[in-house]
């Protein structure tokens, strides 16, 4: 019996050494230690022993089965500490390999566009204004000189929230122009630039929802050359110092005289061709229209509770991706909007 169980305690410690994982050694526990292993079977056959022999076997096999629990702490120690071991490895960071750059990102070509209008406008003592998109319908067209039944005032056209037409998405800046004056007095000088809204489908030149600049001056003795000097001056740093502009008459409700604002074509130089062809820049024009203007109809300054007997002053609107898409060489508007990342990467 002594020697079934030294053979005992030594089988089982070597496979104890061998076994690798935590289900291996359960197995083993069950196998050696349980009600149905071997050493329990030996202990069975203790009551056939002497009494002289019960007890010192009695103390051999309880020494085996502490050997054995022994061993199995050790190697269930070790083989705990291995997993861990092999997970951290797997599961390790490398914190000195270099990270993924960030891509930094940049302004919307637009944007760009009109922070430099607006630093220009800025230098000349401008005061830049914002102002709501959701606008009366009193302020975007009744006080502006646009009376009801007038055809830019067409359902066709903007998009009105009530019934009675009397709130509406702003169709252009000018209202803008009432909204100052109601709050400044002259002398006064301010520029609006802002997002307006109308029922156009969208192509190459138009959009349903595109940007204006709305600019405004009033002091006594305004007259139509400060108009002229001012926006000259302006578009010339805009485009450039040797960029020629014209002005041509035409016809705003708010504004009397009024006139539209052109710079000859940089392609064609005001030939409108180019290599024999129509020049596909001003469409043979050899102009491009820059913007509107005019001296503020003294009705729309008294609306304003401005006396237009003392006070003149000029306004003028421009549309921001016009500038921009000549700015930045920009042939279709749509790019503007697509926010596609190739395009926007260029600038
Ligand atoms: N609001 C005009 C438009 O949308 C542009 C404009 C023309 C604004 C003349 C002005 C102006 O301030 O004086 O077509």
């Amino acid at each position: 019996m002594k020697q079934q169980l030294e053979a005992i305690k030594l089988r089982a410690l070597q496979a104890l050494d061998a076994a690798e994982t935590p289900a291996a050694l359960d197995e083993l526990r069950v196998k050696l230690l349980g009600k149905k292993g071997e050493l329990t079977a030996v202990l069975k056959m203790m009551g056939k022993l002497s009494p002289e022999e019960r007890p010192v076997m009695g103390q051999l096999a309880n020494a085996v089965r502490a050997d054995i629990e022994a061993k199995l702490e050790e190697r269930k120690t070790a083989i705990n500490a291995a997993v861990l071991e092999a997970k951290l490895a797997a599961e390790s960071i490398d914190v000195t390999i270099p990270g993924d750059a960030v891509e930094l990102g940049h302004q919307h070509p637009m944007n760009m566009v009109l922070q430099e209008i607006k630093e220009i406008f800025v230098g000349l003592g401008y005061q830049v204004v914002d102002g709501p998109e959701v606008e009366l319908a009193s302020y975007n067209f009744t006080r502006l000189n646009i009376e009801e039944g007038h055809p830019s005032r067409d359902r066709s056209d903007t998009f009105y929230f009530t019934d009675d037409d009397a709130v509406l998405l702003r169709t252009q800046t000018s209202p803008m122009q009432i909204r100052y004056m109601e709050e400044h007095k002259p002398p006064l000088c301010m520029l609006a630039p802002g997002r307006v809204f109308r029922k156009d489908e969208a192509d190459a030149t138009h959009s349903p929802m595109f940007h204006q600049i709305e600019g405004l001056v009033v002091d006594e003795h305004i007259t139509m050359g400060d108009l002229k000097g001012a926006l000259v001056a302006i578009m010339k740093k805009i485009y450039g110092e040797d960029s020629q502009m014209r002005f041509r008459p035409h016809h705003f409700p708010f504004t009397e005289p009024s006139c539209e604002m052109d710079m000859q074509c940089h392609k064609c130089h005001g030939t409108g061709e180019q290599g024999g062809k129509v020049c596909s820049t001003c469409h043979g024009e050899g102009w491009i229209e820059l913007l509107g203007a005019g001296m503020v109809h003294p009705d729309v300054l008294a609306n304003c509770g401005i006396d237009p007997e003392k006070y003149s002053g000029f306004a003028f609107g421009m549309g921001l991706e016009r500038m921009a898409m000549g700015r930045l060489k920009i042939n279709d508007l749509r790019l503007i909007f697509d926010n596609d990342m190739r395009f926007l990467n260029q600038f």
